[in-house]
């Protein structure tokens, strides 16, 4: 069969990693996806630099805009970010030339899903983002697929590596927020802005994708309340651990029956909670289901691996030729507002 020709958009660790995955793991990728799978374009600004995978005989692009127009390539992953710009540029444009898109942006998903959802809809085309959310965790398919018999009464979340490393050097180091910042930061999981880490803003659009997928509409992402964890301090994280809690920056998304309420704030955590003790960059998701009860999904949230990992699965489904729709069985009937989450306060 035919591989699947796949052009890249964004050649960043995470899209260095999915060229290391697709030849890593080609022949296991190709037996599960019917045919095999092959990086054949990309689109980056830095042709020289060495990132560590062999790029030759690569189609190049210096526009990724124009990339979409490729006629070799089968489906395109946008790795670029960023709620507008070239990112939303470049889904918008493959969407409307007929290719699916995979791609990993949580802020353009958050923001345009909803829009993105018709576009993909109306063109009949796959938009997949397993790694826009909780980075290796499979949450989307946990979510849409393993838990489609069940009515979802809330999601909750660690949704950002960046803040949980922050949070538990603080905690098992005694260090302030701003010794360990840095430290975060060079260890490459960090948002470009990291402002986007610790203010909680990357996990409200987390949260927002993921209450969407739980309960069938969109989230008006401006009406989430988001607060990050800036003013936590070591002795914070001393009095709540002698109170037998761990202090978290939660995601938590709610169905109610004026809508949905969705928050993101640091929350004292009872040890004893399966989340409580999920540290470093991992992540956790936990669904709420009325027939499945509680469902705890914990992996790591960022970084090239987990992330590329993600990547593929979608392209493997892809390759597969399986067309679940943007946010599940509920997609086509997804209001074309979205619903303002209701106050949580
Ligand atoms: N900056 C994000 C985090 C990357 O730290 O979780 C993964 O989305």
């Amino acid at each position: 069969t035919a591989p699947l020709s796949v052009a890249i958009a964004g050649l960043g660790t995470v899209g260095a990693g999915v060229l290391t995955v697709l030849l890593q793991n080609a022949e296991l990728i190709a037996a599960r996806a019917g045919r095999p799978i092959v990086v054949t374009a990309v689109a980056a600004r830095n042709r020289s630099r060495d990132r560590g995978v062999p790029l030759d005989g690569l189609r190049w692009y210096d526009d990724p805009v124009a990339m979409a127009g490729d006629a070799k390539a089968d489906v395109v992953v946008e790795l670029i970010g960023g709620s507008d710009g070239p990112a939303r540029a470049l889904v918008e444009a493959a969407l409307e030339g007929g290719k699916p898109v995979v791609t990993a942006n949580k802020a353009l998903l958050a923001l345009r899903g909803a829009d993105l959802a018709r576009r993909a809809e109306a063109a009949g085309v796959v938009l997949a983002y397993e790694a826009a959310v909780a980075g290796g965790i499979p949450a989307i398919k946990a979510l849409r697929e393993g838990l489609a018999a069940n009515r979802i009464s809330r999601v909750t979340g660690i949704l950002n590596g960046t803040c949980n490393y922050i949070l538990t050097c603080m905690r098992e180091q005694k260090r302030e927020f701003g010794d360990v910042l840095a430290e975060a930061q060079k260890l490459g999981y960090a948002e470009a802005d990291p402002s986007f880490d610790i203010d909680g803003v990357d996990a409200a659009h987390k949260l927002a994708i993921l209450a969407a997928l739980a309960f069938g509409r969109p989230v008006e992402f401006g009406a989430v309340h988001v607060e990050g964890i800036r003013n936590i301090t070591a002795t914070d994280i001393a009095l709540a651990e002698e109170l037998g809690y761990r202090i978290k920056l939660l995601g938590i998304a709610e169905a109610g029956e004026a809508g949905v309420a969705a928050r993101v704030h640091p929350c004292m955590v009872p040890v004893s909670h399966p989340i409580a003790v999920v540290d470093g960059v991992y992540n956790a998701v936990v669904a709420e289901g009325d027939f499945v009860g509680r469902v705890v999904l914990e992996g790591r949230g960022a970084g090239a691996g987990p992330t590329a990992s993600a990547v593929v699965a979608d392209l493997i489904d892809i390759a597969r030729g399986r067309q679940t729709p943007v946010w599940g069985a509920g997609s086509a009937a997804l209001s074309s507002e979205p619903s303002r989450p209701m106050d949580s306060h």
